[in-house]
């Protein structure tokens, strides 16, 4: 299999560049640029390497620098941005600040004759973003490109295979970006585009098939999307060794845990161990009102269970974990014994010996993590589940979380989901709940008064939860969704939609 590196200089678009050379069915990884050698490099393999953006200026003391080797391994290399300035300084270049100072946005591209510009108009649209330029070529390279402003916008050692860009050909600005993407990866590489998902799992079931033989494997499932998904993929591989232990602490939404249990322990047949803890949990929580004590609670309890269940189960030679891409990047650490904290309830305690982590899932984006849900036959469900907080319905009790407080949400939560699905808008929405509020308040039924739980309806649209705004749902759905609950759920005698974006509310509203 043919596969592609990424060096990581710090760019805001590097996944993106990944995910691009991916969907051209080459495989890429994304690597920091200084934890790996020129050596390494070449020992892996790779058909090529892309040198990522950043915001650095090359010519400052401390600017991020790869090995200079790089460029002498016969290995073709795309510089992008500050990629490309890095590229000419270490092949000899000179970089500046832009004489006419930064450029941002889109802007007229004039491309030469060259391979990595196949296909692409002598002029067209480019997506700039820079302060800095390459002012003077290293010797041996052409400028291949320029804009109004940039009269180096790429630069070209044909012979070498070394390319630079000044523009972003991973950003949907730039119009023939895909292209030039393809250009260098299938032209100047020689790449085959033989990465398939299909391929993925079956190539990963074998090797882990291999590398697990008569190994005891556990894994600490949490109903989530990854978890599930590097489940069934151990499932497929190791099928009786795997071990997965279900933590069920009373605070799922209707039903889940019972789905939880029904989809892996029944149509997957993955062997399962489900621990009905809602009474240890509550028992801890008695009390506690403040939303980051709740936290710790859950999160502490959390790892008690664990550890205990981990110990009945005798010898367990391997931690598997849902790991993913995003979450290898974000760490920053790229580090296998890193032991990712569960979905944030609380981290798995350092002393846990196990002598050995897997993480199926390590290289994928969340997206592709999705496919293989989906062609593994996880039901839609659950490979396309909202984000659940890890302290579940624990953060949306708000003060102290009773069982009948909880029994109360569920039913609530359970309507407005349901008939917000049923009016078709849950595609505008990127999280909907209901949350059980303190505040009781005076209502009136049929002839007698009543005195119930103001339950909360949260609905927002976000694309990545940093910031959300309120989803204007239809008056018509709240209508409904407030007549059914004050009606079905006694206890329940008035509902609200909030209507705060984040900032200055988060999501949650503990
Ligand atoms: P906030 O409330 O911070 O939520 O605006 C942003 C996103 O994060 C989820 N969230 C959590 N997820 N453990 C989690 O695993 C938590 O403690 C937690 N708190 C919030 C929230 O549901 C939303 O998707």
């Amino acid at each position: 299999m043919d596969k592609i590196l990424v060096l990581d200089f710090g760019g805001q678009y590097d996944q993106l560049i990944a995910r691009r050379v991916r969907a051209a069915h080459v495989f890429a990884e994304i690597r920091p640029y200084n934890r790996i050698t020129a050596q390494e490099i070449r020992a892996a393999g790779y058909r090529g390497v892309i040198f990522t953006g950043g915001p650095n200026s090359v010519y400052l003391p401390g600017a991020p620098k790869c090995d200079p080797a790089v460029l002498e391994l016969g290995i073709p290399v795309l510089g992008i941005c500050y990629g490309h300035q890095l590229l000419c300084h270490l092949a000899g270049g000179r970089v500046s600040p832009a004489a006419g100072g930064s450029e941002y946005g889109k802007t007229a591209l004039f491309v030469k004759n060259s391979p990595l510009f196949q296909g692409v108009p002598e002029q067209s649209v480019c997506w700039m973003s820079h302060t800095d330029e390459v002012t003077l070529l290293p010797p041996g390279f052409t400028a291949a490109a320029r804009t109004d402003r940039c009269t180096c916008a790429a630069a070209a050692d044909e012979k070498r295979g070394l390319y630079g860009v000044q523009f972003h050909p991973e950003v949907t600005h730039t119009e023939f970006g895909e292209r030039i993407l393809r250009n260098f990866v299938f032209g100047v590489c020689g790449c085959a585009p033989d990465w398939h998902m299909a391929d993925f799992i079956e190539e990963s079931a074998a090797k882990y098939r291999a590398s697990l033989a008569g190994k005891r494997v556990l894994l600490a499932l949490s109903g989530g999307v990854d978890s599930a998904v590097a489940a069934v993929l151990l499932q497929k591989a190791i099928g009786e060794n795997l071990v997965c232990v279900f933590v069920d602490h009373g605070l799922m939404r209707k039903d889940e845990g019972d789905f939880v249990e029904k989809t892996f322990g029944g149509q997957f047949g993955i062997r399962l161990v489900r621990v009905n803890a809602e009474a240890r949990f509550l028992q801890k929580l008695k009390g506690v009102t403040e939303p980051e004590q709740k936290r710790r609670v859950i999160g502490e309890e959390f790892i008690r269970v664990f550890e205990e269940e981990a110990k009945k189960l005798g010898k367990i030679d391997v931690l598997a974990q849902g790991t993913i891409y995003p979450d290898v990047i974000e760490s920053g650490k790229g580090d296998s014994a890193v032991i990712k904290s569960h979905h944030n309830v609380g981290g798995l305690p350092e002393h846990m010996a196990f002598g050995e982590i897997v993480e199926p899932l390590r290289e994928l984006f969340k997206d592709e993590v999705r496919e293989i849900g989906e062609r593994l036959g996880l039901p839609r469900a659950l490979v396309y589940r909202q984000p659940f907080p890890g302290p579940g319905l624990g953060v949306r009790v708000i003060g102290e979380i009773t069982k009948e407080k909880l029994e109360l949400l569920r039913e609530a939560d359970f309507i407005f989901r349901e008939e917000l699905e049923r009016f078709g808008c849950a595609g505008a929405a990127s999280q909907y709940f209901a949350v059980l509020t303190d505040t009781r308040s005076v209502g009136v039924m049929g002839d007698a008064r009543t005195y119930g739980y103001v339950a909360a309806l949260r609905c927002v649209t976000t694309d990545d939860f940093m910031t959300a705004v309120w989803t204007r749902l239809p008056y018509d759905l709240l209508e409904r969704v407030s007549s059914r609950i004050t009606n079905e759920v006694p206890g329940i005698s008035r509902v609200v939609y909030d209507i705060t974006s984040k900032p200055p509310a988060t999501v949650e509203f503990e």
